[in-house]
This record gives C-alpha cells, sequence and structure tokens, in this order.
C-alpha cells in the first residue's frame, strides 16, 4: 500500500544508499515537482546536494525573490542566479514560439551548466521528473507539437549520472509528498507554470516593458484567485499579452493600447482541460483592476476556449 510517508522514509534509505557521499546538482524551478525532488534530497543527503534557481527574466512578478526566499526558509542550499539581461538579449526581435522555447532552453543548459561546474567533483544530475513526464517523451507516434524543455538535453550535455526520486509519481502523489516533507502549502498547491515562462505569453517578440505590463497583469489576476478562493479550483490560470492595440477611451482621452486574454482552465493532467467557468462578477473586478492599473492595457477579454482543440498556452 503506497503512503507518503512510507514512500519518503524508503526514498531517502534508497537515496542514501545509492549517493553516499557523492556530490548532486539539481535545477529549481519554483514549481512543485522540482521542489518536492530537493527537499526529500535535501534530507538524504543535506548539504551535499546544491539546488541552482535561474531567473530567465520570464518568471511571475516578484517570482524569484519570494521562492529564493521560501527555498531558504526549507533549508536548502541554493544559488539563485540572475541572467535576465542575457535572456532578454537573446531573444530581442525573436517571434516564432518554437525558436523562443529553442533560445531559452538552450540559454538554461549553458548557464546551469556554467554553475554545475563550479561544484567540485560533481557526480549526479538529480531532476524532479514525474511518469508522466516520462511518458510524454516516450510518445512514438506523436508529433511534436509543442517542444518542453523540461525532460532531456541537460545529462547528455553535463556527463553527470541521473536521480530522478519521484519518476514513478503522479502529481498528486508529488503533492502528498511534499505535505508529508512539511513543505509550505502555498508551494505545494503552485499552479504548473512553463518552463519558457512569459516568453510564451507575450505573442510575438520580447522586450523587457511587454514583461513588465504581462506581470502587473498576470499579478492582478492571480492574487484576484486566491482572494476569491479560486485558485485552488483551477488546473492553471495566466494572462496572454496579445499582439493587438485597440482604441479606447480614459477620461475624454483617446487610447490606443494592448489587449491581453485571460486563461483559466480546469484539468487533471494538462492533456485535455476546460476553460474554467469563472464567475462574472470576478471577472469584471478584474477586467477592471487591470485597466485601472496596468499602464499599457485598454483592454481585457476572457478565453473560452477548451482543449482540444485548442491548447493551455497560445503558443
Ligand atoms: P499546452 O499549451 O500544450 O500545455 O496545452 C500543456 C501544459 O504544458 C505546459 N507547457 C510547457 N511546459 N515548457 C514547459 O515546461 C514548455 O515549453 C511548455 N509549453 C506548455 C503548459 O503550461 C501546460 O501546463
Amino acid at each position: 500500500e503506497w503512503s507518503p510517508a512510507s514512500f519518503v522514509e524508503s526514498t531517502v534509505a534508497e537515496l542514501k544508499k545509492q549517493l553516499g557521499d557523492d556530490k548532486v546538482v539539481l535545477a529549481l524551478s519554483g514549481g512543485v515537482d522540482s521542489s518536492v525532488a530537493a527537499v526529500l534530497l535535501n534530507k538524504a543527503i543535506g548539504k551535499n546536494l546544491t539546488c541552482v534557481f535561474v531567473d530567465h527574466g520570464l518568471l511571475r512578478k516578484n517570482e524569484f525573490e519570494n521562492v529564493m526566499r521560501d527555498y531558504e526558509h526549507l533549508g536548502l542550499n541554493v544559488i539563485g542566479v540572475n541572467v535576465k539581461e542575457r535572456f532578454y538579449k537573446a531573444l530581442a526581435g525573436v517571434s516564432d514560439p518554437e525558436q523562443k522555447r529553442k533560445i531559452i532552453g538552450s540559454g538554461f543548459i549553458d548557464v546551469f551548466d556554467e554553475e554545475a561546474h563550479k561544484i567540485k567533483d560533481v557526480k549526479w544530475l538529480a531532476q524532479g521528473t514525474i511518469y508522466p513526464d516520462i511518458i510524454e517523451s516516450l510518445s512514438i507516434t506523436g508529433t511534436v507539437i509543442k517542444s518542453h524543455h523540461n525532460v532531456g538535453g541537460l545529462p547528455e550535455k553535463m556527463n553527470l549520472k541521473l536521480c530522478e526520486p519521484l519518476r514513478l509519481l503522479f502529481k498528486d502523489e508529488v503533492r502528498k509528498v511534499g505535505t508529508q516533507l512539511g513543505m509550505m502549502h502555498h508551494l505545494i498547491k503552485r499552479q504548473p507554470f512553463p518552463g519558457p515562462g512569459l516568453a510564451v505569453r507575450i505573442l510575438g517578440d520580447i522586450t523587457a516593458e511587454k514583461v513588465r505590463i504581462l506581470q502587473e497583469a498576470d499579478d492582478i489576476f492571480i492574487n484576484g484567485l486566491r482572494e476569491w478562493n479560486l485558485y485552488d479550483m483551477v488546473w492553471q490560470a495566466g494572462v496572454i499579452l496579445l499582439p493587438v492595440q485597440s482604441v479606447g477611451v480614459m477620461g475624454d482621452e483617446r487610447t490606443y493600447e494592448n489587449a491581453v486574454a485571460l486563461r483559466a482552465v480546469t484539468s487533471t493532467d494538462a492533456m485535455t482541460a476546460d476553460w474554467a467557468q469563472l464567475p462574472y462578477e470576478f471577472l469584471a473586478k478584474m477586467s477592471n483592476e487591470i485597466i485601472n492599473k496596468v499602464k499599457g492595457v485598454n483592454r481585457v477579454v476572457y478565453d473560452i476556449s477548451s482543449k482540444p482543440p485548442a491548447t493551455i498556452e497560445w503558443e
């Protein structure tokens, strides 16, 4: 019988045996899987685990600072790397979604590789890979609709042995293990967020100003979901900055500014998803707040497409 307590006990024992006194490096994303993997490994091998958290400049508003604080609070040995400018430069002028993913994926591997090389005698790369990640990457018939960069790439380049303590678990089991390990509720219940982050939620090319606009709007939407107790009922939510300007009126001035789309879906595995039937009052509040507070946005729309045939992200 599987239980979080017995999983933690047996996995910690196995990790101790498998890793001995070896040094291990792990890339933290701020997400549930990598965070739980890190806390589990920390329990098994303590300071022999070094975690690296990369800020590519496409995270949510204040996400890097908040998550770093959480990780330190959890006692993790974590290095935060701010490489925003490097990523903005590499992404400048690039509009194609798969091109953006490639640039971010390979940029991420480079940064992580540089950091890992600073650790003396590191032997293992740990990852928070879970069972559905493995299944998805094994699909032989599937055409690549979107290339997700969570799995693959890193181990080949780095010549390290791979350690994946969550590889047999589903998301809900990972969350139970996190609770068993005493991790904070807001870390465990965090909604999925794509590796390339806001880069795939800014349609068209990326600029620091567009990132600012999207971060502000997204922050209002996500905090709103929390305040209205809707956050945990939704699989995933976020805002998309559209490459569209439209006419509006503010006071007696004509405006010609950006439109954003709110996206919220319910799902159990992200393979299929329904648009979330959020209360009209809530949507009205969000629209008002975003238009009043976010300079550069004068129109808000709500995405009512389900997957399939739409996807969760817009690109
Ligand atoms: P789609 O848009 O394909 O998304 O319905 C399914 C799930 O995958 C996430 N997603 C990504 N995750 N790198 C990631 O790590 C990516 O490039 C990527 N693209 C989409 C998406 O947020 C959703 O949870």
